[in-house]
């Protein structure tokens, strides 16, 4: 699939690692994750636009650039609060909206339980921080959820993403690039990611 960006880097493979071992604390699984965000950053700042502008060196007046588009990170409510920091510093002039969202484990379903995002969702470039993306329920109902509020230039960046999520994801939103820091094999019976990193909320905020 086209949009599908797997982002090859050694140092992703590294802190993957630490997020994946069982034994890793949290204040670590935290730092890797940041770390790895900061590339996906990266990664999806190609994505951006600019305009030109002139910049004053000590020695002369040259071209410089702006991003030209108000860009708006939409956290996944609690997951993907874990990767908004390295975003903003990456990106400082953001706004961020939150959006909650809960999936049932029982039935895999997920469920909107809160929404607040800035204005003009419609001309913004809207980044969605989730670090899984397993069955594609979540993403999929953030992406329904976003559209029906005006967005239409978005872009979605996680850790791990499973092909069934991958599938689904690009059946029902194929226009939407999918940046990932890795493909992983498939999902268990219970929807969870194999091999995975476990559950990304309770190993960020301790509440295994
Ligand atoms: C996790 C994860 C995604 C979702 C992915 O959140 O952060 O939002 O599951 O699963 P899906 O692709 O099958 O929908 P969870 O519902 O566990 O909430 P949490 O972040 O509050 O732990
Ligand atoms: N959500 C997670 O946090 N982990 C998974 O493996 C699947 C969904």
């Amino acid at each position: 699939m086209s949009n599908l960006h797997i982002i090859e880097n050694p140092l992703i493979k590294r802190d993957l690692t630490y997020l994946r071992d069982k034994n890793t604390k949290e204040y670590q699984f935290r730092l890797a994750l940041k770390r790895i965000s900061f590339i996906l950053a990266a990664e999806i700042g190609k994505e951006l636009s600019v305009t030109e502008t002139t910049v004053e060196t000590p020695l002369e007046t040259t071209t410089g650039y702006k991003i030209a588009q108000q860009i708006v990170l939409i956290p996944v409510l609690r997951a993907g609060l874990s990767m908004v920091s390295a975003f903003i510093e990456m990106i400082p002039q953001a706004k961020v909206g939150h959006i909650g969202m809960e999936r049932d484990e029982e039935t895999l379903k997920a469920r909107t339980y809160y929404f607040k995002t800035p204005k003009n969702l419609d001309q913004s470039k809207v980044i969605v921080l989730d670090p899984m993306l397993a069955t594609g329920g979540s993403a999929t109902a953030v992406f329904n959820f976003l559209k029906e509020n005006g967005a239409n230039d978005c872009v979605f960046a996680c850790l791990i993403a499973a092909p069934e999520g991958i599938a689904k994801l690009a059946a029902e939103h194929p226009e939407i690039p999918v940046y990932t820091a890795v493909k992983d094999r498939q999902l268990n019976e219970r929807g969870y990611i194999l091999p995975g990193l476990g559950d990304a909320g309770d190993r960020t905020f301790g509440t295994l």
